[in-house]
C-alpha cells in the first residue's frame, strides 16, 4: 500500500493549522504569518486535495469589501494553478473582542444579530468556493458562571440562529450542509453542545435536521475522557458524521492539537479501522474528508510545520496499512469468530417474533443454562486485542 500521499486520499488542513504563529496565552508567536497562496501551493506538493478556513483566516475582521475580495481572488488563483479544493468553510465567532461572551448565544442580542449576519456573509463565500460542508464551532458559546447564561434560553438561541442559517441555504439553492463541533471546553469554561451526544440531541430539535450533522475532534471527545472510536461509530450510524478534525491528544487536558496518532495512539488505530474497513464488506465507512486540525507545536520552524503536516498523513496512511493487514490476518478472523464479534449483527430476536413467542420460548429462560458462563465461556477478547496491537506494532 502507498504510503505516499495523493488525491484520493482526501487530506485537507485548515489554513489556521499549518498557519499558526504559534502565540499562546503564555508567550508571543515564535513563527511569521503564513500567506494563504503560500499554504495552498504546498500543501498540494506534500498531496494534499483540500484547505479549509475561517473567513478571518483569509482577510482580517476589519477587511473592507475590497480588500476582502483580493485576498479570496489571491486564493482562488492558488486553487486553479493547483488544483487544490475548499471542501469546508467555517466561521471565526471567538476572536474578536465583540465575541467575548459568544456569538449566536451572546446575553448580548445585537451581537448575536451581528453574528448571524457574519455567518450569512461567510456562507456566500463558501458557496463561491464550491464548499459543500459549513462547520460551526461554538468556541465562545458558553459560560465561566453558572449564575449568568441561562442555558435553556442560550440554547433556543443556537437553535433560532442554526434554523435561520438553513432557511437561508435552501432558499438560496445552496449545496451546502452544516457541521456543528462539539467542544467541552476551552475558551469557555464551559461549552454549550461540550460532545457530539449532546450536539446530536440538539440537532433532532432543529427544523431542517437533514441539514445539520456534526464535525468531531479527536482530541475534544478525548478532554472529556470520552473513546472517540465509539463517538465517530455512533456519529456514523445515526449518518451525521458530516466531516471530522483528526489530531492528537493524550488524556484530560488542555486542548492539546498534537499530530494525528500523536496522542492516543491505539484510539487513532481503531479509528481508522473503522473509517477505512469499517462499512459493509469492509468498504470505507466515511468517505468525506480526512481533515486535519492540528497545530504544529510552538518549539518548530516553518520547515517543522511542513514536517508535522507530513506526519499527519503518514500517520493516517500507516494506521490505513496495518488496518488492512490486521483485517486480512487469518488468526484475526480466527479471533473474531471466537469473540463473536459478529453475532452481535444478528438480530436477537427471530424474523416475526415478538414478546409472546419470547415467553413461550423455554430454551430462552427456563432451560437456558447460566451455570456455564461462570469459569467458562470466555469470550477471548485479550486475545484478539494482542493480535490488534501487534498488528499496529507491526509485529505481525
Ligand atoms: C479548536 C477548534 C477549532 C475549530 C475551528 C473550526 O479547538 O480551536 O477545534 O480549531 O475546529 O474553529 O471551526
Ligand atoms: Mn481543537
Ligand atoms: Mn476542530
Amino acid at each position: 500500500m502507498a504510503l505516499e500521499p495523493t488525491r484520493e486520499d482526501k487530506f485537507s488542513f485548515g489554513l489556521w493549522t499549518i498557519g499558526w504563529n504559534a502565540q499562546d496565552q503564555f508567550g508571543s508567536a515564535t513563527r511569521p504569518h503564513l500567506d494563504a497562496v503560500e499554504a495552498v501551493n504546498k500543501l498540494s506538493d506534500l498531496g494534499a486535495y483540500g484547505m479549509t478556513f475561517h473567513d478571518n483566516d483569509l482577510f482580517p475582521f476589519e477587511s473592507t469589501a475590497a480588500q476582502r475580495r483580493t485576498e479570496i481572488d489571491r486564493l482562488k488563483g492558488a486553487l486553479d494553478s493547483t488544483g487544490l479544493v475548499i471542501p469546508m468553510v467555517t466561521t471565526n465567532l471567538f476572536s474578536h473582542p465583540v465575541f467575548k461572551d459568544g456569538g449566536f448565544t451572546s446575553n448580548d442580542r445585537s451581537v448575536r444579530r451581528f453574528a448571524i449576519r457574519k455567518v450569512i456573509e461567510n456562507l456566500d463565500l463558501a458557496a463561491e468556493l464550491g464548499a459543500e460542508t459549513f462547520v460551526m464551532w461554538g468556541g465562545r458559546e458558553g459560560s465561566e458562571y453558572d449564575s449568568a447564561k441561562d442555558i435553556r434560553g442560550a440554547l433556543e438561541r443556537y437553535r433560532e440562529a442554526v434554523n435561520l442559517l438553513g432557511d437561508y441555504v435552501t432558499d438560496k439553492g445552496y449545496n451546502i450542509r452544516f457541521a456543528i463541533e462539539p467542544k467541552p471546553n476551552e475558551p469557555r469554561g464551559d461549552i454549550l453542545l461540550p460532545t457530539l451526544g449532546h450536539a446530536l440531541a440538539f440537532i433532532e430539535t432543529l427544523e431542517r435536521p437533514e441539514l445539520v450533522g456534526i464535525n468531531p475532534e479527536t482530541g475534544h471527545e478525548q478532554m472529556a475522557g470520552l473513546n472517540f472510536t465509539h463517538g465517530i461509530a455512533q456519529a456514523l450510524y445515526q449518518g451525521k458524521l458530516f466531516h471530522i478534525d483528526l489530531n492528537g491528544q493524550r488524556g484530560v487536558k488542555f486542548d492539546q492539537d498534537l499530530v494525528f496518532g500523536h496522542g492516543d495512539l491505539q484510539n487513532a488505530f481503531s479509528l481508522v479501522d473503522l473509517l477505512e474497513n469499517g462499512g459493509p464488506n469492509g468498504t470505507p465507512a466515511y468517505t468525506g474528508p480526512r481533515h486535519f486540525d492540528y497545530k504544529p507545536s510552538r518549539t518548530e520552524d516553518i520547515n517543522g510545520v511542513w514536517d508535522s503536516a507530513a506526519a499527519n498523513m503518514r500517520m493516517y496512511l500507516l494506521l490505513k496499512e496495518r488496518a488492512a493487514a490486521f483485517r486480512a490476518d487469518p488468526e484475526v478472523q480466527a479471533a473474531l469468530a471466537f469473540s463473536k464479534v459478529d453475532e452481535i449483527n444478528q438480530p436477537t430476536l427471530n424474523p416475526g417474533e415478538g414478546y409472546d413467542a419470547l415467553i413461550a420460548d423455554t430454551s430462552a429462560y427456563e432451560d437456558f443454562d447460566a451455570a456455564p458462563y461462570f469459569g467458562g465461556k470466555g469470550f477471548g477478547f485479550v486475545k484478539l486485542q494482542q493480535l490488534f496491537l501487534e498488528h499496529l506494532l507491526g509485529a505481525r
